[in-house]
């Protein structure tokens, strides 16, 4: 498997699944894209974007396709967005996370401050420079 870099055009396809299962996928203005492989196959999705000014991180659209899922391949999105937020300015993330990805956002230490609705909790995570 691998974790690349991409954008909302080339995810067009794997995008078109995550909204047939549900999901609001928008391309966000100066969105950052991640996406995984397996065997040249895409297998899922993450993004984010930044606003410097507010030191703020947003994590959106997460999604693995059915088929990839429950084998570690969110994890390792997770992780290479986690770094690349690492390496910018930014003091705190934010995210509204659904029952099946808060699990993770909470191992790697964000704090739920409340639901929103019944399917997204909201989650934030302090960075300490
Ligand atoms: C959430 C989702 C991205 C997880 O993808 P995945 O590749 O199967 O996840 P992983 O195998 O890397 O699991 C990572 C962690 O996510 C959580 N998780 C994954 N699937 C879960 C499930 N069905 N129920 C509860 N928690 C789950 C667990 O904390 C898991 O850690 P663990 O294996 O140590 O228990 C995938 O199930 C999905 O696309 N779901 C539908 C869309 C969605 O809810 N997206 C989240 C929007 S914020």
């Amino acid at each position: 498997m691998t974790i690349e870099e991409s954008t909302f055009k080339e995810l067009e396809s794997v995008i078109q699944m995550a909204r047939k299962d549900g999901m609001r996928v928008h391309d966000v203005p100066g969105s950052i894209w991640f996406c995984a492989k397996v065997d040249g196959e895409l297998a899922g999705f993450v993004s984010c974007y930044i606003r410097k000014r507010k030191g703020k991180a947003v994590f959106k659209s997460d999604y693995v396709r059915e088929e990839y899922r429950r084998r570690g391949i969110y994890r390792k999105l997770f992780e290479a967005r986690l770094d690349y937020v690492s390496i910018v300015d930014v003091k705190i993330i934010k995210a509204s996370c659904t029952k099946m990805s808060l699990g993770c956002f909470l191992a790697y230490g964000f704090k739920s401050t409340g639901s929103r609705s019944r399917k997204y909790t909201d989650v934030v995570l302090h960075l300490v420079h």
